[in-house]
């Protein structure tokens, strides 16, 4: 890790656990300043406070991503603090596995609403200060957004639509100077799992769709990895790109 980011905003969202915290911390690593997104407050201010005993800048925003007041209020904390943003980092998900008969619509919306909704929001209120700086914008998209997953039809259509959002958002900014890119990562050791609990009667054969071939479990770390080098200024022609870091699940 170079200090290519020195001098340089970044705003993640879900930075109070998991890939959102990993990213937070390599970003800063990089020299970077941090703005911590999460609806915990308490889990956003324990990354911002690690990333400042390191000697970095950070500081926390309390908010829900699906919420446009809380976006715009993120957005112009992020600005008023650092005076630009360069790279803004689109993690915060939730999600569970369910027979689709027994999803609600209060679930589905609220799965759509964070995964999906919740991107265009950030993306929409941080575009025009992105612009400014010829930024980056990475959304952490998912395999279940690539191919079928069990039980994952909210998850499923969120993801997908996220990886959609990224390569509409890539083509209308490329001659702007906006680059955004997306991650679909397969399973990642973090809290989230434990949402994934498998539904009753659930046909096990289908989970073997989503069982990496080196049978490994990734690191948020790695995740984060992908996401700094998604953000590059060394990348200034990536855009748009869907990069795949499954273990070889959907080869
Ligand atoms: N862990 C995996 O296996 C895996 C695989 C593929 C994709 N992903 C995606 O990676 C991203 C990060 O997940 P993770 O694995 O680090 O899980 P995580 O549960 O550790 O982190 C998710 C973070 O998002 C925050 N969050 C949830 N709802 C929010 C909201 N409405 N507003 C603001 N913050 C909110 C949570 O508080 C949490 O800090 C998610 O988008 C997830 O879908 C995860």
């Amino acid at each position: 890790m170079t200090d290519s980011y020195q001098g340089s905003a970044v705003l993640v969202t879900g930075a109070a656990s998991g890939i959102g915290r990993a990213t937070a911390k390599r970003f800063a690593a990089g020299g970077a300043r941090l703005c911590c997104f999460d609806i915990d407050e308490a889990g956003a201010e324990t990354t911002a406070a690690a990333i400042r005993e390191q000697g970095g800048d950070a500081f926390s925003c309390c908010g829900d991503v699906s919420s446009e007041v809380d976006t715009k209020a993120t957005v112009s904390a992020a600005l008023e603090r650092f005076g630009q943003l360069d790279v803004l980092a689109n993690v915060a998900g939730i999600g569970h596995f369910r027979h689709t008969e027994e999803e609600s619509a209060e679930e589905w919306n609220r799965i759509l609403g964070v995964n999906l909704t919740g991107a265009f929001l950030m993306a929409r209120d941080a575009i025009p200060a992105l612009l400014d700086t010829r930024g980056v914008i990475v959304n952490v998209a998912s395999v279940a957004g690539l191919s079928a997953h069990p039980y994952a039809a909210a998850y499923g259509a969120s993801k997908g639509g996220v990886v959609l959002l990224t390569k509409t958002l890539a083509l209308e900014y490329a001659s702007r100077g906006l680059r955004v890119n997306a991650v679909c990562p397969s399973g990642v050791v973090t809290p989230i799992l434990d949402q994934f609990t498998r539904p009753d009667e659930a046909e096990e054969s289908l989970f073997m769709r989503i069982v990496a071939p080196n049978c490994n479990l990734i690191e948020p770390e790695e995740i984060a990895c992908a996401i700094e080098f998604l953000a590059s200024p060394e990348m200034p022609n990536m855009t748009g790109a869907i990069v795949v870091v499954d273990g070889g699940v959907t080869v």
